[in-house]
C-alpha cells in the first residue's frame, strides 16, 4: 500500500486558551515543507491542521475572560487559522474538535469500543495535574507530589470513569514497532517509547464527570471524553473515518504525525493503541521534534519572551523566518530561536549567497547577452554534475525529515555556483571575441543553477522562489514543476525579467542600535515617572561643575568609589557607585556635574557630600550601561547648573 505515491501529514492540533507562537508555527511550516515538498515529487498530498477545542484548559481561559467556552474557542481559533495564513501553509483542511463531522466522529468511536468490550466503566482515582489535564502515576511524580512536565502541584481525583483496555493492545504495538524502525522518529524518541511499552501501561481512563466542556459519552451525559480521546481522533474525522469510507481508505494507509517531543506517549501510544482496536493501520511514520528556548531561555508568558509569529514575520518577512526555522536547528533537537541569529542567516545565506548568485547572474546575462540565456552546444560542467547529487541528497534528507541537512546541501550548491563565476572570470571573456563560446557555456550554466536553486528552495520558501523564476524570465509556479522533470539545459533561450533585491542586507550595528532603543522605549513606556515640580522646587536642587581630582577604592565596597572633587571655591569628598564602569585613571581629571546641596551622607565608612550626575540604563534597577554627565566646554569651576 505504502509504495502509492499517497501522503497524508498531520500537526498536532493547536490548544485554543492562548494565542499562536513560535512552536506552533514551527510545527506548521515543517509540515508545509514536507507537503510542498511531495507534491513536487508527485505525490497525492493531504495536509492537515487544526484546533484542540474540548478541556479544562479552554473551560478555565474561558472562565477567566469573562466568556463561555464557546465564545473563546470561535474567537481564538481564527488566530490559529490566520497562523495558517501568516505561514503561506498549504493545508488541505483546518479541523475544529467542536465541529459537529468529528463530535459525531469521537462519538461513534466511543460507542463501538464499548460495543466490543474495550471501553468499560470503573473508578479512578490518581494524582491528577489540572493544567496539563493529566493524571500522574505515582511513580512518576515530581518532589512534593508535583507535575513530573510542569511542576506544578497535582490533586488527588476520584472519579466514576470510563477506561479504555488500552493493555490488551500493547503486545501487538510493541511487535508492529518492533518490525517497523522508522515508525517512530528520531531514534531517541523511538527508545523512549519502546521501554515505556516494555514497562507496562495501564487500561486508560477516557471520561471525566469533573468537567463540563468537551463531548458527551454517548448514552451516559454526565461523563465528557477525556480531550486527549477527542483530540487524537481528528486525524481520522477530516480523513474521513465515519462519512467517507473512500476517502478514508485512500488517505489513511499514508497518515503520518508530526508532534513536539512533549506530547509523544499520546500520540506512540495512546493513539496507535485506540486504532488498534477499532482495526485500523498504525500511522506510517510519527516524528517528534525538538523545542525551542529563546536567547538560551525556556520560552514563558511570566517571563514575558513568547516569541510571537506574526511579529518576527512582520518585521523580517515571512521566507527568512521559514528558512531560519528549517535551517537552524537539526529537526528532533532542541534549538535556540534569536533574532540576531536570524539576522545573521538573513545576511549571509540569504542576501549573501543566494542574492548575490542571482544578481551577478542576471546583471551578466543582460549586459553580455542582451537578457538572453545562451544555448551552447554542450551545457554540462562541474555544476551540472553536482545538482545531480544535490538533487539526491535532498531527497533522501527530506525523508528523514532533515530539513536542515536539505537546507545545507542546496547552499553548498549555492555557494559552488558562486565560486563558479570567480573560476571562471565571465568579464574576461567577454573582452575576448574568441572566448564567446565558452562564455555562452558559463552563463546557462550559472542560470540553470539559479533554475534549479529557485525550484529546490520552493517548499522551503515558495515565495522567494516565485520571485527567482520572475527575475528567471519564467512565468510558471515553481511548485508546479516536479524535481524529477528538471532538466539541465532547458533554460537556454529564456528572456530574463527585470531585476529586484530579494533580501536587502540588514546593518548589523544600525539593527543593534535600533533595537535597544526600542527596548528602552518599551521599557520608558512602563517607567514611573516622577511627580510634576515648579520651577521653584527645581531650583531648591544646587548643582556645579565640578573636576574629579583624585579617585580612590574604598576597601570594604564592591560598587563605590572614593572621589576627591575641586569645586574652584573649594574641595570635597564624594561617594559614588560607579566602579563597575570605570578605573580610577579614566576619571582622575574629568568635569562633572555635582549635587551640591545634598545632606552628607556616610557610605562604608566615608563621609560623601555630594552626588555625581550620570544618566545610566538600568534592568532590574541595576545599571547596564552608565555615563557621566560632563559640561560640553571648559566653563569655571563651581558654575551653577540650571
Ligand atoms: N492540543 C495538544 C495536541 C493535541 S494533538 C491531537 C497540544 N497543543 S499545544 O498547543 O499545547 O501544543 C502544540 C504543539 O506545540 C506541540 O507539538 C508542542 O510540542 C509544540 N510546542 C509548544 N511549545 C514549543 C516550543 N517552545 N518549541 C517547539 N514546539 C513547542 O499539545
Amino acid at each position: 500500500m505504502c509504495d502509492k505515491k499517497i501522503f497524508y501529514i498531520t500537526t498536532p492540533i493547536y490548544y485554543v486558551n492562548d494565542i499562536p507562537h513560535i512552536g506552533h508555527a514551527y510545527t506548521t511550516t515543517a509540515c508545509d515543507t514536507i507537503s510542498r515538498y511531495k507534491r513536487m515529487k508527485g505525490y497525492d498530498v493531504f495536509f492537515l491542521t487544526g484546533t484542540d477545542e474540548h478541556g479544562q484548559k479552554i473551560q478555565t481561559a474561558a472562565e477567566a475572560k469573562g466568556l463561555t467556552p464557546q465564545q473563546l474557542v470561535d474567537e481564538v481559533h481564527q488566530t490559529f487559522k490566520e497562523l495558517c495564513k501568516l505561514l503561506n501553509a498549504s493545508n488541505d483542511d483546518f479541523i475544529r474538535t467542536t465541529e459537529e463531522r468529528h463530535v459525531k466522529t469521537v462519538q461513534a468511536i466511543f460507542s463501538k469500543l464499548i460495543e466490543q468490550g474495550d471501553i468499560y466503566k470503573g473508578t479512578y482515582s490518581g494524582y491528577y495535574c489540572v493544567p496539563d489535564e493529566t493524571y500522574v502515576p505515582e511513580n512518576a511524580m515530581g518532589p512534593n507530589k508535583t507535575c513530573p512536565d510542569c511542576g506544578r502541584p497535582l490533586t488527588i481525583m476520584e472519579e466514576e470513569s470510563y477506561f479504555f483496555k488500552a493493555s490488551k493492545y500493547v503486545p501487538q504495538l510493541i511487535e508492529y514497532y518492533e518490525t517497523h524502525l522508522k515508525a517512530v522518529m528520531p531514534k531517541i524518541r523511538y527508545n523512549e517509547i519502546m521501554s515505556f511499552l516494555k514497562s507496562g501501561v495501564r487500561d486508560q481512563s477516557v471520561s471525566r464527570t469533573s468537567l463540563k466542556w468537551g463531548i458527551p459519552v454517548p448514552g451516559d451525559e454526565k461523563h465528557v471524553i477525556y480531550v486527549w480521546f477527542d483530540a487524537l481522533i481528528n486525524y481520522a474525522t477530516a480523513a474521513g473515518y465515519l462519512d467517507d469510507p473512500e476517502k478514508f481508505a485512500h488517505w489513511w494507509p499514508h497518515v503520518r504525525h508530526m508532534v513536539g517531543k512533549d506530547i509523544i506517549r499520546f500520540h506512540c501510544v495512546t493513539w496507535p493503541l485506540l486504532l488498534l482496536a477499532l482495526g485500523v493501520d498504525l500511522p506510517v511514520e510519527i516524528f517528534a521534534h525538538g523545542w525551542w528556548t529563546v536567547d538560551g531561555d525556556k520560552m514563558s508568558k511570566s517571563k514575558g519572551n513568547v516569541v510571537d509569529p506574526f511579529k518576527i514575520v512582520k518585521e523580517y518577512g515571512l521566507d527568512p523566518f521559514r528558512y531560519f526555522l528549517m535551517r537552524e536547528v537539526p529537526f528532533g533537537n532542541d534549538g535556540d530561536f534569536s533574532e540576531l541569529a536570524l539576522v545573521g542567516r538573513i545576511n549571509s545565506d540569504l542576501a549573501n549567497d543566494l542574492g548575490n548568485l542571482l544578481n551577478r547572474t542576471l546583471q551578466m546575462i543582460r549586459s553580455y547577452r542582451g537578457g538572453t540565456v545562451p544555448a551552447c552546444v554542450d551545457s554540462q560542467s562541474e555544476l551540472s554534475a553536482m545538482s545531480v547529487e544535490v538533487l539526491e541528497k535532498v531527497d533522501r534528507a527530506m525523508n528523514d525529515y532533515a530539513f536542515d541537512d536539505a537546507l545545507k546541501t542546496i547552499w553548498e550548491f549555492i555557494r559552488r555556483s558562486n565560486k563558479f563565476i570567480d573560476e571562471t572570470a565571465p568579464w574576461k571573456l567577454a573582452k575576448d571575441e574568441t572566448q564567446s563560446e565558452r562564455l555562452d557555456f558559463v552563463l546557462l550554466n550559472l542560470y540553470e543553477a539559479l533554475r534549479l536553486s529557485a525550484m529546490l528552495i520552493a517548499p522551503f520558501m515558495p515565495e522567494t522562489s516565485k520571485r527567482i523564476w520572475t527575475q528567471l524570465g519564467i512565468t510558471d509556479d515553481p511548485t508546479s514543476s516536479q524535481y524529477d522533470s528538471f532538466t539541465w539545459g532547458d533554460g537556454k533561450g529564456n528572456i530574463i525579467g527585470a531585476s529586484e533585491v530579494l533580501f536587502p542586507r540588514i546593518d548589523i550595528e544600525a539593527w543593534k542600535k535600533e533595537r535597544e532603543e526600542k527596548k528602552l522605549q518599551e521599557e520608558s513606556a512602563v517607567i514611573e515617572h516622577e511627580a510634576e515640580i515648579g520651577i521653584d522646587g527645581f531650583k531648591t536642587v544646587e548643582m556645579r561643575v565640578a573636576r574629579i581630582t583624585k579617585c580612590e577604592e574604598i576597601p570594604k565596597s564592591k560598587k563605590l568609589y572614593k572621589l576627591e572633587v575641586d569645586l574652584g571655591y573649594e574641595k570635597r569628598t564624594v561617594c559614588s557607585g560607579i566602579k563597575a564602569f570605570f578605573k580610577p585613571d579614566e576619571l582622575e581629571g574629568k568635569m562633572i556635574i555635582l549635587v551640591t546641596n545634598l545632606k552628607p551622607v556616610k557610605l562604608c565608612g566615608v563621609e560623601s557630600n555630594g552626588m555625581v550626575l550620570c544618566a545610566s540604563v538600568k534592568r532590574d534597577g541595576v545599571s547596564e550601561q552608565l555615563t557621566i554627565i560632563t559640561p560640553e566646554k571648559d566653563i569655571p569651576l563651581g558654575s551653577r547648573v540650571s
